[in-house]
């Protein structure tokens, strides 16, 4: 297939911290867009309550992904739709772990449509072997002296042992 104009797909997503899961998806979606830009949601709430700050969330993804030069990572505040279009993706990535995405995932997917008609939303299945696994199921653990090295990559397992001094 030949394409004048690459297709460039942006996973959004708190990430606080990036999982294994996360990491599966961003890899995915390689398969189907020539692009993938990793967006960090920055509104206030994320801030105050986060584990990591948003620019450190933003590093350590750069970190994960830093053998990927199809990958970019960039926070943005405001509407996802809004910061889409200016960076010409049309392409929203979700992950879709189990039926209890689901609703949750509809739900954003026909919101930004309607802010936007012109976006649209990919789901995509992570490994069988992520399936549990969700970034605060991680800080949980971890916060309580569980091991997570098999749940992240070493450079966020490494600022968690930082953050929590272990
Ligand atoms: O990983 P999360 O926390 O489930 O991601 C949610 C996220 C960041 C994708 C969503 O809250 C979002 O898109 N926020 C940006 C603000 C926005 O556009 N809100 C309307 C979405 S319907």
């Amino acid at each position: 297939m030949t394409r004048s104009n690459p297709i460039v797909a942006i996973y959004p997503g708190s990430f606080d911290p990036l999982t294994r899961g996360h990491e599966d998806i961003a890899r995915r979606t390689l398969r189907v867009a020539d692009r993938l830009i990793v967006a960090v949601a920055h509104t206030s709430t994320t801030q105050k309550r986060g584990l990591f700050s948003v620019e450190e969330r933003v590093e350590l993804i750069r970190k994960v992904f830093e053998d990927e030069d199809r990958i970019e990572v960039e926070s943005f505040e405001g509407l996802l739709v809004d910061f889409a279009r200016g960076r010409g993706a049309h392409f929203v990535i979700r992950g879709l772990r189990a039926i209890s995405d689901f609703e949750y995932e509809l739900q954003m997917a026909q919101m930004n449509q309607e802010l936007w008609r012109e976006i649209e939303t990919i789901f995509l299945v992570p490994d069988v072997e992520f399936s549990f696994l969700s970034s605060s199921l991680v800080r949980e653990v971890a916060a309580l002296g569980g091991d997570v090295s098999r749940f992240v990559s070493p450079a966020v397992l490494e600022a968690m042992k930082e953050r929590f001094g272990g």
